[in-house]
């Protein structure tokens, strides 16, 4: 097969890699990607959201499947302009992206199909939000409708941010039409979780639990960023609360679009709080995430390839199980000095040759460029430090210790990557 991989991060990197070891593949090529990715795939500078010209370089290049990475093309209709010029393509619809691209469509889609969720009240009028704000006791979250490049939630922690953000949001517009519309909810204390499945209209197939860490700094302090690292598994997800969350999360939010008349087909990502034992949907992705792509797909055993097409092909149910590896894996995001408001590039990146070839470590690119084969940062999330290994620590410890064999100016990570984990058991 030729296949086509849409998108520049460490998630495409990731994916890549896996597909260039399918016994299906004839030959990858990726849009625009970036400096990792240039060593296994034919990189074309092709921007992820223009849609026409990606048809026209599917069909030059009699592409059998284009496989997604981000939300923007998707929520723009990229694979329903694919399906009609008859090229395969992985991801969901305009009308199943939404999920994602409108949280709006996504908490009533919940509220009616008795998907647990925070409740919540939606508005589009400035007036009433504000006098609905003003009515109630913090703590309690503010979300735009639209897309914000995961920017749009804000848990309100006091009166003043919840009026000035309100503010923001419906009368400065700060993020434009995104946030015409919000969602007050309540808030959930808890442990989240990133639960992404692989969809195919009907049914799914999991991919094991992980952990992100969005805010920029250790213990979870700072502004949230596009997030600096994750783990897989998770220690206190076992086959009974899997079993839950596929069953009244997953599956039902798939049945629900099926009666919806959307075949949602793809990767469908559930954000979710676990709170007082049980699990709540913060928000739904409509792709995998990033970097929880790095360690599941590191830890996923097998061909990758044929399970994207079984999702596009509606065939999920000839694949009876996916198979991991055994153990623990860890990804620690290398970011730029600056990230995320204003990243440093064009960065030597040094060390990257003394992880070469090993199979328990992999560094998946984010942020760069290659230029007279020498690798330089362009971007604000640069590299993600993947490694495998049987415990927690091990796996923690491999990882951290990769990093120190890399370095460019102005780098910077959290220490604390996979800290949760251990203290969860
Ligand atoms: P979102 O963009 O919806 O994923 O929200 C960003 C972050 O805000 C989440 O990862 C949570 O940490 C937090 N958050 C969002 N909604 C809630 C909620 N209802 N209760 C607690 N935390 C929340
Ligand atoms: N890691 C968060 C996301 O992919 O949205």
């Amino acid at each position: 097969m030729n296949v086509l991989v849409i998108g520049s991060g460490g998630r495409e990197h990731a994916l890549c890699w896996k597909i260039t070891q399918s016994k299906d593949l004839n030959k990858l090529y990726c849009a625009p990607g970036n400096g990792g990715i240039s060593d296994v795939a034919e990189c074309h500078d092709i921007n992820a959201t223009d849609v026409s010209g990606l048809i026209d370089f599917s069909r030059n290049m009699k592409i059998d499947l284009v496989v997604v990475g981000p939300e923007n093309p998707l929520a723009a209709g990229i694979v329903d302009a694919f399906q009609v010029k008859g090229v395969p393509i992985f991801g969901p619809v305009a009308r199943g992206a939404a999920i994602e691209a409108s949280k709006i469509f996504s908490k009533e889609l919940m509220k009616e199909s008795s998907v647990p969720t925070a409740p919540f009240q939606v508005f589009d009028d400035y007036g009433k939000a504000l006098g609905h704000l003003e009515a109630r006791q913090v703590p309690f979250v503010i979300k735009a409708d639209g897309l914000c490049a995961g920017k749009g939630a804000y848990v309100i922690k006091d009166m003043a941010e919840a009026r000035s953000v309100l503010k923001e949001l419906m009368v400065s517009k700060i993020y434009g039409d995104a946030g015409r519309k919000v969602v007050i909810e309540d808030f959930l204390p808890g442990i989240e979780a990133s639960y992404l499945a692989f969809a195919d209209g009907e049914t799914i197939l999991p991919m094991p639990a992980s952990q992100d860490h969005k805010p920029l700094l250790d213990d979870d302090l700072g502004p949230n960023t596009g997030g600096m690292g994750a783990y897989t598994p998770i220690p206190f997800i076992n086959d009974d609360l899997d079993r839950e969350i596929r069953d009244t999360i997953m599956l039902r939010t798939i049945a629900a679009m099926r009666q919806r008349g959307i075949p949602y087909k793809g990767v469908l990502y559930g954000g979710l709080m676990f709170s007082g034992g049980k699990p709540y949907v913060i928000e739904f992705n409509a792709r995998f995430g990033d970097p929880e792509t790095q360690p599941i797909i590191f830890k996923m055993k097998g061909d990758l390839l044929p399970v994207l097409v079984a999702c596009v092909e509606g065939k999920l149910n000839n694949i009876k199980e996916l198979e991991w590896k055994d153990g623990v894996s860890v990804c620690v995001v290398l970011a730029s000095g600056g990230y995320p408001e204003n990243p440093d590039k064009g960065k030597a990146i040094r060390g990257l040759h003394r992880l070469a070839g090993r199979d328990d470590v992999m560094v998946f690119h984010a942020g760069t460029k290659k230029v007279n084969n020498q690798y330089i940062t362009s971007g604000g999330r640069v590299l993600g430090v993947t490694a495998i290994g049987p415990t927690y620590e091990n796996a923690i410890k491999k990882a951290y210790d990769a990093v120190a064999m890399i370095e460019f100016e102005g780098m910077f990570y959290r220490k604390d990557i996979g800290k949760k984990a251990l203290m969860m058991r």
